[in-house]
């Protein structure tokens, strides 16, 4: 039978309010997903508020204004805190992002901060990526070559470089996976927007001698084909990349290919 709600043990509770504002300053109201999988309790909401004239401006200063000062238990990955590491992509009011580059005044009302959408959860932010990282490895992400090894470098026209733009960016946050349909009912069996956009990129590399052997590899009814151009993907991208566009060619290849 169909379970149109989430289990009982599942359902996001209402928690706890950690802090109240302060009479002076820009005080912002944070709603948290809370889960450890250390009690046995249901995931919750909490509520902190943060001065902003105190903090820096991203959502992720405001994570780590609470993890330093008022809930050191607050769990979430991040590294860099500029859109390099890819670690801090979370869903923010509603939309897959990285907390380091979404401002806290991008969002009106109380910004609500959860894990990235459809992924089983470590502790509180924190998704489980080992399916993601292991289906990104499927692809064999480096140069396949028969040719000798020069003595200095592969080389590569300007042109030939040039194609890999839009691609070479990704940072490998899971925001476009994690917003699509596709690979939330098929996430064990479709490769996702990520690890496709990753497979063209090399695909394409005008060094790469393997690609006859990258293109067998994603013809299978689910690991290709199971995108069906929702877009979710571009959209959520904040590398502003175009995974659904790496698919189609894709397809278009394996198409030229038979012909
Ligand atoms: S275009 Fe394809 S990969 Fe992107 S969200 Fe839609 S189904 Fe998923
Ligand atoms: S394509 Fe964009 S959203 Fe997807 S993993 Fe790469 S950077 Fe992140
Ligand atoms: S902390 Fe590295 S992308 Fe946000």
């Amino acid at each position: 039978m169909v379970q149109l709600r989430l289990p009982k043990a599942s359902r996001v509770k209402t928690g706890k309010t950690w802090n109240a504002p302060g009479l002076k300053g820009r005080w912002r109201e944070l709603r948290i997903y809370r889960w450890n999988p250390d009690d046995e309790e249901n995931p919750r909401l909490d509520t902190y508020w943060v001065n902003e004239d105190e903090c820096g401006p991203m959502v992720l200063d405001a994570l780590i204004k609470i993890k330093n000062e008022i809930d050191p238990t607050l769990t979430f990955r991040r590294s860099c805190r500029e859109g390099i590491c890819g670690s801090c992509a979370m869903n923010i009011d509603g939309t897959n992002d990285l907390a380091c580059l979404k401002g806290v005044d991008e969002v009106s009302g109380p910004v609500t901060v959860m894990p990235l959408p459809h992924m089983s959860i470590v502790k509180d932010l924190v998704p489980d990526l080992t399916n993601f990282y292991a289906q990104h490895r499927s692809i064999e992400p480096w140069l396949k070559t028969e040719t000798p090894t020069p003595p200095k470098e592969w080389k590569q026209s300007k042109a030939d470089r040039e194609s890999l733009d839009g691609l070479y960016e990704c940072i490998l946050c899971a925001c476009c996976s994690t917003s699509c349909p596709s690979y939330w009912w098929n996430s064990d069996r479709y490769l996702g927007p990520a690890a496709l956009l990753q497979a063209y990129r090399w695909v394409i590399d005008s060094r790469d001698e393997a690609t006859g052997e990258r293109l067998d590899n994603l013809e299978d009814p689910f690991r290709l084909y199971r995108c069906h151009t929702i877009m979710n993907c571009v959209k959520a991208c904040p590398k502003e990349l175009s995974p659904a566009k790496a698919i189609a060619e894709l397809k278009k290849l394996m198409v030229q290919r038979r012909v």
